[in-house]
This record gives structure tokens, sequence and C-alpha cells, in this order.
């Protein structure tokens, strides 16, 4: 039974008093906090199993390459890959899209190619193509969201042809919360049909969905373990195997190689080869804990509690705020994940922030690494309140009820001169 109650008490850090109240932590689209048995896992490792992977014939040596090598196994299974060979360790979904971009996007990208890229897309997911667009001549295209914030096929449709040879798409936005991935599953087939690859950025869709790399269809896959109770520092690049094997190695060093002369280099076998130098063994080990305390609440349970948050929120900003506040994108729980951004009408989104902060409530403000969805949307930025398995209902009446408070002194906020005593109302 997926009990958030429960699960609150793995996580020491959401007990924290912040200004006398108690901490909301609503900010975890930007990252997620860890419960106990990951950094139980980690310090387990550095105590008693640390040493160099692949390099050392010694005890300590083999039982931290078979830490490493199981957490590749465990986070194949996670996503369903064919192979633990297919899961490349990264620093976190920005390196392992640059990877893509700069391996196969710079053997196969060419002057007068097309790269298909979405307005909603982060900041990761578009200058990685724009900056390889620039230096192989080729154009980015983008596809446009709707007015509701939704991505459509027929907007793929119109803009792919012969030319095009990636199609950049996350599969949930970070802002609007959008959840894509049966649109990308048909774009996938088409972009095929083309010859082109498909890159999915999972940042925010794989912490909180059921994930299945072969009925996305897509050809890679990245995410960052940090947004999913992991450690920061170890992020995944999954790829399809036939493709990752035509690749050589985006950083080489140490590890990337079976044998080299002063003439020559054989590479080694996927995924080690884009694993250059000594990696994040601590942080694979945290990040296969992770996966493990996800497994056991189900992604299903997931899923399904992020979605009763986003309803329950709805229905009280609906109730208690009205029109005050104007939240941006769909409003169907199941077509979007646990990530709401909206702007109180009259207050810039840092002043309602920073007062949330004085509530004891973090949520993120800003353009959340999405300059060109903010413009498109007509917007200077926004508060952004994003909830993950231990996030409760009663976190979300905190929230209505210190935003209807923030609504109340709107005037004395304008003029910055409310303090710690927003929280009495004065
Ligand atoms: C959709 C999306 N893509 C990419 C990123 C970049 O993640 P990281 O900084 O872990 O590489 C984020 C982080 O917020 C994100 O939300």
């Amino acid at each position: 039974m997926f009990n958030p109650y429960e699960i609150r008490r793995d996580f020491p850090i959401l007990s924290r008093v912040i200004r006398g109240r108690k901490l909301v932590y609503l900010d975890n689209a930007a990252t997620s906090q860890k419960p106990k048995q990951v950094v139980a896992a980690i310090a387990k490792y550095y105590l008693w199993h640390n040493a160099n992977v692949h390099r050392g014939l010694h005890t300590l040596s083999q039982e931290a390459s078979q830490m490493y090598e199981e957490a590749h196994e465990y986070v194949a299974k996670f996503v369903n890959a064919r192979s633990w060979d297919e899961v490349v360790f990264t620093h976190n979904v920005t390196e392992a899209i640059n990877l893509v971009a700069f391996t196969w996007g710079l053997s196969n990208v060419g002057p007068g190619d097309e790269i298909v890229v979405t307005v909603m897309e982060h900041h990761s997911n578009m200058l990685p193509w724009r900056k390889l667009a620039k230096i192989r001549g080729a154009r980015v295209v983008y596809v446009d969201i709707t007015d509701g914030g939704e991505l459509t096929y027929e907007s793929f449709e119109k803009l792919l042809n012969k030319r095009t040879k990636v199609v950049a798409v996350t599969l949930m936005s970070n802002v609007l919360g959008t959840i894509t991935a049966d649109v990308v599953k048909r774009v996938a087939k088409l972009a095929h049909e083309y010859g082109a690859v498909v890159v999915a950025d999972g940042a925010q869709y794989v912490p909180h969905a059921p994930t299945d790399v072969r009925e996305l269809g897509v050809d890679f896959l990245g995410f960052s373990g940090h947004k999913m109770l992991g450690p920061m520092g170890i992020g995944v690049l999954w790829g399809r195997r036939e493709i990752l094997e035509e690749l050589e190695p985006f950083k080489t060093g140490g590890d990337t190689i079976k044998e080299v002369t002063l003439e020559d280099v054989v590479w080694h076998d996927i995924p080690w080869r884009f694993e250059a130098g000594t990696p994040n063994v601590g942080g694979a080990v945290g990040l296969k804990a992770a996966v493990e305390y996800l497994m056991k609440l189900g992604m299903d349970s997931v899923r399904e509690h992020e979605k009763e948050l986003v309803r329950y929120t709805f229905k009280r900003f609906n109730e208690e705020l009205g029109d005050e506040v104007e939240i941006y994108g769909h409003k169907d729980p199941e077509v979007r994940g646990g990530v709401i951004a909206f702007n109180v009408k009259g207050l810039n989104h840092h002043t309602v922030g920073m007062a949330l902060d004085m509530f004891g409530i973090a949520v993120r403000t800003g353009m959340h690494c999405a300059h060109p969805l903010h413009r498109r949307l007509g917007l200077s930025g926004s508060v952004r309140a994003s909830y993950y398995v231990y996030n409760i209902k009663e976190e979300v009446d905190e929230l209505t009820t210190s935003l209807k408070t923030i609504i109340t002194l709107r005037d004395k906020l304008k003029t910055g001169e409310v303090d710690e005593r927003i929280c009495t109302g004065t």
C-alpha cells in the first residue's frame, strides 16, 4: 500500500523547521530529497567497499566494480531496457543529451539537415542542438505548443521530412507538467520512417511514471539521478544498443579503450566507451538504492499519488483563491504530472516565492531554464510547485492558505514592507 505518511519517515529533512514553520518542500522538479536508504547505501559503499573500478584485481576493486555494474542492471530494469549495457552513466541528463549531440550528432548531421526541437524544452534539450546545428551548418526547427500547453502529433507531422535527422523532445514539461509520452510514441514511428533519431528528455518523466523504453520507441533517453531520490552527480543515457555500438566516445581517456598504440586505438565495448575516467561509483550505488526504493513503491502508485495531489491542488486553489491565481497548462491531471506553474495576480513571481519561504514553503521561481517557453506564454516568470512521493494533501492546504494570506497582503508585499510577521497575517 502506497502511504506517503510512512514514506515521509525515510526523509529526515522533511521534519526541519524553517523560520518557525514546518518545511513544506515543493521544489522536487529542481531536485528531490533523498531517503535514509539511499544515504546509507552511499555511506556503506564509501566506508566498506571503496576502490577504483575496472582497474584492480584486489577484492575491494572487484566489489566496487560489481556494485557499479549492478547499478547499470537496476537502471536498465527500471526503464525496461533490453540489456544493462544500453545504460551509460553520465553526470546528469544535460550531459546525456550533450553526449548524443556530440557523438551521433557530429557524425550524422550535416549542412542543410534539420533538427526538430519543441518550444517547451528545458535549455538542456535545446542548446546542445543549437550548438550542433551551428557547427554542422544544419537548421533547428521548432515545434510549437497549443494554447493549452500541449504538443500535438500533427504539429510534428507538419515539420518532419527527409531532411530531419533528430527529434529532441521532452516526455514531461518542467514548467507546464504536460506529459507527452503518447505523442512521442507516434512521433518516434514517423521520425524513423524519415531515418531520424528521437532523443527523449526524461528528466521530469522517468522519476514520476512507469517508463518503458521499448514501448516509447525512442532511440535515446536521458534522465538525472538527483530528481529521483538519488544523489547529485549521476545521470543516465539509455541508448539503443545498435546505435551506441556505432558511436565513438564522447570524451576519451582511461577506461574508454581496449587497446592503444601510438598510431591507433580500439574502443572499449559499450557502455564503458562512454564513461571516460574514474566514474562516480558512490553516485551509481546511491542511484541503484533510489531505483530499488521507487520499484518497491511501484511507479504506477507514484503516478497515481501525484495525479491525486494535482487534482486536489486545482480544487483547493479554485475554492480558496479563485481567479487571483493563474495556473498554466492543461487542467486535467490525467495528462499532466505533478508540476504546477502559476502566478498571483499583481505580484512578481520572485516576491511570491520569497513570501512563501517565510511560511517554510520551498518553491522555485523564475523561468525554470525554459526562457523560450515563458516567452511563448508571454510571461517574465512563474512560481512552480512540484510534488513527489512524500508530499501530502496537508501541504497543498498549507500552500493554499499561505497564498491566501499573501494575496491579502499584496499591497504591502509590493512595497517590500513584509517580513516574517507575514505568517500572522500582519
Ligand atoms: C525537463 C528537464 N530537462 C533537463 C533538465 C536538466 O537537468 P540536470 O540539471 O540534472 O542535467 C531539467 C532540470 O530541471 C529538466 O527539468
